[in-house]
């Protein structure tokens, strides 16, 4: 699949799988089944957190549930500017519930900023973060990211719900593209 675009693979299947589990046993930790806050509630944000989640959600021994959001941000398709849109807003309320959104990836922290300061207007019980993947730009924002699967290098990625111009998504790893995809 993709003959030819792919550079290298960042992250396996394997790798992701592992690190998946791992992350949902801390979590479980954290939440318990049995809160009177109800169900752990997963925010998902669309489209690239779509694979994570799902997976996260089977690996998680807990009971959850699901929503998604789908935001878009003003600026380059590879970069955003922290002025944030809502394409889709979640389905529920989420007052008084713990809440955990699920990214994709991290890079400006702009997005995630911003969507952490909208839900926390809602009132949920608590508000954390997991995220899948972390780019070095995202250490500088003030964000509290409770869970982090990999930090990874600055450079662009794709597979296992990330895209490139809505390729790729459907990669089981995370990859890096040859130049010649951009155009290059
Ligand atoms: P910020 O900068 O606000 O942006 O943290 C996060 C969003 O930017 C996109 N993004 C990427 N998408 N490969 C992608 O496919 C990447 O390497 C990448 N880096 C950032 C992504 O939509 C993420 O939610
Ligand atoms: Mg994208």
């Amino acid at each position: 699949m993709y003959e030819g675009d792919i550079a290298s693979v960042l992250i396996s299947e394997d790798q992701i799988r592992d690190k998946t589990a791992e992350l949902a046993a801390a979590i479980a930790e954290k939440f318990p089944e049995g809160q009177p806050e109800g169900d752990l509630l997963l925010v998902g944000v669309l489209k690239g957190a779509i694979f994570f989640m799902t997976d996260l959600a089977r690996a998680l021994p807990i009971p959850t549930q699901m929503e998604f959001m789908a935001v878009s941000s003003y600026g380059s398709s590879t970069s955003s500017s922290g002025v944030v849109r809502i394409l889709k807003d979640l389905d529920k309320d989420i007052a008084g519930r713990h809440v955990l959104i699920v990214e994709d990836i991290i890079d400006s922290g702009l997005t995630l900023s911003w969507l952490m300061r909208n839900l926390s207007t809602r009132n949920p019980a608590s508000l954390s973060v997991v995220t899948l993947l972390r780019k070095p730009e995202a250490t500088k924002i003030d964000v509290d990211v409770e869970w982090v699967g990999f930090d990874i290098p600055n450079e662009f990625v794709v597979g296992y719900g990330l895209d490139y111009a809505e390729r790729y998504r459907d990669l089981p790893y995370i990859g890096t593209l040859e130049p010649h995809v951009y155009g290059g």
